[in-house]
């Protein structure tokens, strides 16, 4: 197991459910990142992907997003030192360049420090949507294609990957969804063709990290077939 990536559901609902605005459940959900990612440090799992804010989740009201990106900042601020310590590399995929310039000079900042830590990497999806990275990457094709560097012969899917924001990072093996929703809200598309998928009932800020053993164990009984037998 290389890669396990979280599509971290449930904040809101686990807020509710208490009786308190959404943003504590946002904030609730930070303990259980620091428990998914100690748990993914015991396993030897190489890579973490956390889908944290989607391109859809602009569309959410403003107080909810400036809660966010304000939580981040924290989140960053807390972290930068701890993650380089640990030797984990740092990389934020999605459209980073709509998120406020104090996030962007944070993340700016901690992967440019933490590039070459080699123990684990921990991939922030932010202000991401996968088609949007399908298109993006469509684009830089075409336009490698125009510049004569490339011949539409030449487009195949190891190309293909080479382009999205993923490019240096396997495909996840395992996908862990909270809060019990069977969808995958535009997450790494590409990335999940055969990737096993596991839906946890528990909201994110109650996920810990026998949860995520438990995940790994079911994932561990899986017949990956890949198509073949
Ligand atoms: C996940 O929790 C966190 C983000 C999408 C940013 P939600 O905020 O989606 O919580 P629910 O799904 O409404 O309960
Ligand atoms: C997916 O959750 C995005 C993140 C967890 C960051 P959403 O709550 O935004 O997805 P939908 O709206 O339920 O599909
Ligand atoms: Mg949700």
């Amino acid at each position: 197991m290389k890669h396990i990536a979280i599509i971290m559901d449930g904040n809101g609902r686990w807020a509710k459910e208490r009786g308190l605005p959404r943003a504590e459940g946002h904030r609730a959900g930070a303990e259980s990142v620091r428990e998914v990612m100690d748990a993914c440090k015991e396993l030897g799992v190489k890579y973490l992907t956390l889908y944290a804010f989607s391109s859809e989740n602009w569309n959410r009201p403003e107080a909810e997003i400036e809660a966010l990106m304000t939580l981040l900042d924290t989140f960053l601020d807390e972290k930068a030192e701890e993650l380089d310590k640990q030797n984990v590399r740092l990389k934020a995929i999605g459209q980073i360049e709509r998120l406020p310039q104090s996030t962007r000079d944070r993340l700016e900042r901690i992967q440019a420090h933490t590039a070459k830590n080699d123990s684990m990497t921990l991939v922030l999806a932010l202000s991401y949507g996968a088609r949007e990275e399908i298109t993006h990457a469509a684009k830089s094709i075409a336009q490698a294609a125009i510049d004569g560097k490339i011949s539409p012969e030449d487009i195949t899917n190891d190309l293909f990957a080479q382009h999205l924001y993923t490019a240096d990072i396997p495909d996840p093996d395992l996908l862990i969804r909270t809060s019990g929703e069977m969808r995958i809200s535009n997450f790494l598309l590409w990335q999940i063709s055969y990737s096993e998928i596991v839906i946890v009932k528990k909201m994110w800020p109650d996920f810990r990290q026998g949860d995520l053993f438990a995940a790994v164990e079911e994932f561990n009984k899986r017949h990956r077939r890949f198509g073949a037998l």
